[in-house]
């Protein structure tokens, strides 16, 4: 399924705006404003905004014209100074080398063969200092997440909108491929004022789903010890995470 960016750029904040848990996190990792930082799939900027304001050493890279053009309005309002770069994640050629690169939000997971994560991670070991550090966010695909009926739309959430009278309710379907491991999902997104609805809108994309280990294997393949394994941000023992966020060094003899 091939994403309509058209659509996405103009509903990507109204539905993931109020997903702020993984902010702290990452502006965290900067240790001053001289940290050369990069983010692949930077998308709209929900993560590098916040980033932006603590590092002037930002560089947000998509595949995304739309998605690009959303957040340069966003710096532009917010004063703030970062590069953006429209290109692919597998083949940026940048001449810049970073402390630290971010792929945050399962950017990651929009990859969808083993070829591409791996041109993906030559990539991001082109562009690395010796002594970077990568984070890599994915969902984890739990017993719960494969248990649905792909005909079913289930409810995601109701965010409220700034007019109490207005609402956007996302709903979700999904279906699983577990041979290519491949998820493709439709998302529903309703906006709704005095209980009517006002307009729906369906887009469709296709993420890989990758296990824990099979994930740590590929980043060691591919030149990258896994340093530690964050669940939902918190660090937390829970066994229930929904995200794992793979913080990666470069391996030494690679
Ligand atoms: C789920 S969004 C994450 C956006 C943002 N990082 C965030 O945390 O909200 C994934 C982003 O990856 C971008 N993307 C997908 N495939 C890409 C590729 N091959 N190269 C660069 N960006 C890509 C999409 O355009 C989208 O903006």
């Amino acid at each position: 399924m091939t994403l309509n960016y058209e659509v996405w750029a103009t509903l990507y904040d109204k539905v993931y705006g109020d997903v702020v848990d993984d902010i702290p996190y990452y502006v965290n990792q900067i240790t001053g404003p001289d940290h050369a930082v990069l983010e692949l799939g930077c998308g709209t900027g929900r993560v590098s905004i916040p980033i932006a304001e603590v590092t002037s050493k930002l560089t947000a890279l998509d595949l995304s014209g739309q998605m690009i053009n959303v957040l340069k309005q966003k710096a532009v309002l917010g004063g703030l100074i970062l590069d953006c770069v429209i290109a692919d994640m597998r083949y940026f050629e940048l001449d810049v080398k970073f402390d630290l690169i971010i792929i945050p939000f399962r950017g990651f997971q929009s990859l969808l063969l083993k070829g591409d994560q791996e041109k993906c991670l030559a990539a991001i070991n082109k562009h690395l200092k010796e002594d970077g550090k990568v984070i890599v966010d994915m969902f984890f695909p739990s017993l719960e997440m494969f248990d649905q009926d792909n005909r079913v739309f289930y409810e995601v959430k109701r965010i409220s909108g700034e007019d109490p009278r207005t609402s956007t309710l996302v709903k979700h379907r999904s279906s699983f491929d577990m041979h290519s491991q491949l998820i493709e999902t439709t998302l529903l997104v309703e906006s709704s004022k005095a209980d009517l609805v006002t307009e729906t809108r369906y887009l469709d994309f296709t993420l890989r789903y990758i296990h824990p280990k099979e994930a740590e294997y590929l980043f060691l393949n591919n030149g990258f010890i896994t340093r530690n394994i964050v669940n939902n941000f918190t660090n937390s023992i829970e066994n229930q995470s929904s995200e794992m966020i793979f913080e990666l060094e470069k391996k030494c003899d690679y």
